[in-house]
């Protein structure tokens, strides 16, 4: 924590305000979902597929090279947010090109889960059932796939009620094969664009204007952008990578940064804190 004394006037201002007033919002890729585990890196949504039966050996590599080409763009702290923009649009939209001419299957998305390495992180039965039994709405905003996504957390027993997810949703035809990706692409970094579509979903929880967000990039700390009047905002953010090069940067965008740190205690924590008087 760069300010501990700002931290602790956020929470107890949002303890006062009571736990119906609060929303979660978090990213996905490497904030629900960990990092790595016992060494090796943990996937993806996209990654899921990718290394899925449902993709060719020769889209793999293809999607593999597109990995090793653009993600050290994506963390690359010589480079600004304007310079990587444009570029994390190209990979995404090659990405999903790749991914359409595939002719992919909606009924292969539940086994390409079920066979991945997907984990979400350490305590998250206690973090959704927490959110789920306060009733505390949970946006996940993801600029992975929603319907891996969806299968991620619905395999974990953990897609109750309270979630909602904003992300790149896959278009099917009517014989079940993807065609395309529905609506306006999201990427690391338009997640203010893609807020800002969704009025709808923040109109419904304007009640709620004490936001915990939680994220992995520089890019998550936009997605409460649509939050309506919002009055305190809480951000927890995962240095995954990079750890030395990106450390400053992060503390002085995200109130608490969680180094190298693979469960959700402390978000959990926080919630408990500011729940423990109901
Ligand atoms: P998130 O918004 O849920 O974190 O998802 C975005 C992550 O997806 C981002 O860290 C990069 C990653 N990604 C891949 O792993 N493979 C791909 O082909 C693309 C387009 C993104
Ligand atoms: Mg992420």
């Amino acid at each position: 924590m760069k300010d501990p004394q700002r931290v602790q006037e956020i929470l107890q201002s949002m303890l006062k305000a009571g736990s119906n007033t609060l929303q979660v919002i978090s990213d996905f890729d490497m904030t629900l979902t960990r990092f790595s585990y016992n060494g090796k890196r943990c996937p993806t949504c996209h990654n899921i597929l990718d290394n899925s039966k449902a993709i060719s050996n020769e889209c793999r590599l293809k999607l593999d090279h597109l990995l090793e080409t653009y993600y050290p763009i994506e963390i690359d702290t010589s480079r600004s947010v304007e310079e990587k923009l444009p570029l994390m649009v190209e990979w995404w939209t090659k990405a999903h090109d790749l991914l359409v001419e595939q002719k992919i299957k909606k009924d292969e998305l539940a086994q390409a889960v079920h066979e991945s390495d997907a984990m979400l992180r350490e305590g998250y039965e206690l973090f959704f059932d927490r959110l789920h039994e306060q009733s505390i709405p949970l946006l996940i905003f993801s600029a992975g796939i929603g319907d891996i996504l969806e299968e991620v957390i619905r395999q974990a027993n953990v897609f109750h009620p309270n979630v909602k997810v904003i992300s790149n949703y896959m278009d099917f035809d009517e014989s079940g094969t993807l065609r395309a990706f529905k609506g306006e692409l999201i990427h690391i970094y338009n997640k203010r664009e893609g807020a800002l579509l969704n009025t709808d979903h923040f109109m419904e929880l304007r009640s709620k204007p004490n936001v915990l967000l939680m994220g992995d990039s520089l890019g998550d700390l936009d997605m409460a952008d649509g939050v309506q009047d919002m009055k305190n905002i809480l951000k927890i953010g995962y240095l995954n990578d990079k750890v030395e090069e990106r450390k400053q940067s992060y503390l002085d965008s995200y109130d608490i940064v969680l180094v190298n740190d693979e469960s959700l205690e402390i978000p959990i924590a926080v919630l408990h804190y500011l729940t423990s008087n109901k």
